[in-house]
């Protein structure tokens, strides 16, 4: 046996890669339309949670198809850490090589998180939308708030308003401060109380959350309108009853929707098993993202390792041909008895 060596490479190397966000969101719309092949392995995620509202998942997956990959993410969410000056969800990914295992690549989790995160939403976006979207509303300044904005302008070039609220006024200021310069043809118009909110939902076609988990609702029912896509990214902001309330429940996998509402997570229950669509389906054609519209279109996508691993293969492809990151030696030799 020759010397094992595997790819270590950084949040700084993956940024210094220059991934174009269209790549991601082409990954991710490829991956999703993988899955609904039936060509994947994706088994439920699995936790630890050492604190209160904190969790760290382990997320493996295998790509089948034309480009397989396999790995995992372990991945913490720890709220408090921004008071730390932390990043709050971050972790690690490991790549594996499909004939023999071996680990190829372990890399930097946060970013791939917060982009593919944003991806999945815009790929439910281009096809669940209506025709004429050029105002959403985002609560939540932080992270996938960032990344939610850049990425739904991807998909959604017309998008001319973006309104964004948070709970601390200081998170809406840095995000205005951040974002304008960034998408410099969006207006962006701060949210400061429930009556700007409520003002922001009714002009906007799109609403998306991206808050921490909390024992209350933020959103409910009576503040939606028809027409709109609604895409909560936490599992408890909206009222449950607005689960079943939507003429249309689209989700990134069935059996991590089910785990969520035996853990309590959908507090009126959902649709119907045969109502439950995912985007994948949506993406072939098996299932129609929309019908009309007129109807409400609620997701629910709790985050599936297969965009993880799509996202991982990918940097490391690049990686390894842009020579970006540094080759660890994992084994020098077979032999281990001394
Ligand atoms: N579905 C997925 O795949 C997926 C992936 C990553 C993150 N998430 C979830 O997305 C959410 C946001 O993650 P993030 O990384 O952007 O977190 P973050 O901490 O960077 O940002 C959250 C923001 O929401 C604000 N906020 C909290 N509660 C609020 C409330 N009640 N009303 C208004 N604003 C409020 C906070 O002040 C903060 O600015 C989290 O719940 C996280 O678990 C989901």
């Amino acid at each position: 046996m020759s010397k094992v060596t595997f790819r270590y490479i950084s949040q700084e190397d993956i940024l210094a890669l220059n991934i174009p966000y269209e790549d991601v969101i082409n990954a991710v719309e490829k991956v999703m339309s993988e899955f609904s092949k039936g060509t994947c392995q994706l088994p439920v995620k699995i936790h630890v949670n050492s604190r209160p509202q904190t969790y760290i998942n382990a997320m493996p997956a295998y790509i089948g198809g034309e480009n397989e990959a396999q790995g995992m993410k372990w991945i913490a969410g720890y709220p408090n850490n921004r008071n730390k000056g932390l990043p709050v969800t971050w972790g690690l990914m490991v790549m594996n090589d499909c004939e023999t295992g071996g680990v190829t690549a372990v890399m930097d989790a946060r970013w791939i998180t917060a982009i593919r995160t944003a991806a999945v939403a815009a790929v439910t976006a281009k096809y669940c939308k209506v025709k004429d979207t050029n105002t959403i509303t985002i609560i939540g300044a932080g992270e996938q708030g960032r990344s939610n904005a850049r990425l739904m302008k991807i998909v959604i070039p017309e998008l001319k308003r973006i309104y964004i609220g948070d709970l601390y006024d200081a998170a809406i200021d840095a995000y205005l401060k951040k974002m304008q310069p960034l998408m410099p043809d969006v207006e962006f118009i701060p949210i400061r109380n429930d009556e700007e909110r409520q003002k922001a939902i009714d002009n906007s076609q799109i609403l998306i959350t991206a808050t921490q988990r909390s024992d209350k609702p933020i959103i409910y029912t009576e503040m939606l309108h028809k027409g709109m896509l609604g895409i909560p990214l936490e599992s408890t902001a909206w009222e449950g009853k607005t689960y079943n309330w939507a003429d249309r429940f689209v989700c990134d996998d069935v059996n991590l929707v089910k785990q969520y509402l035996a853990d309590g997570k959908y507090t009126d229950g959902l649709p119907k098993d045969e109502d439950l669509l995912i985007l994948g389906d949506i993406i072939n054609g098996k299932k129609c993202g929309r019908a009309s519209e007129d109807e409400f279109v609620i997701t629910s996508s709790h985050g599936i390792a297969l965009s993880d691993v799509a996202l991982g293969q990918m940097i490391l492809e690049k990686a390894e041909k842009q020579g970006v990151g540094t080759v660890l030696t994992l084994m020098e030799e077979a032999d281990i008895i001394r």
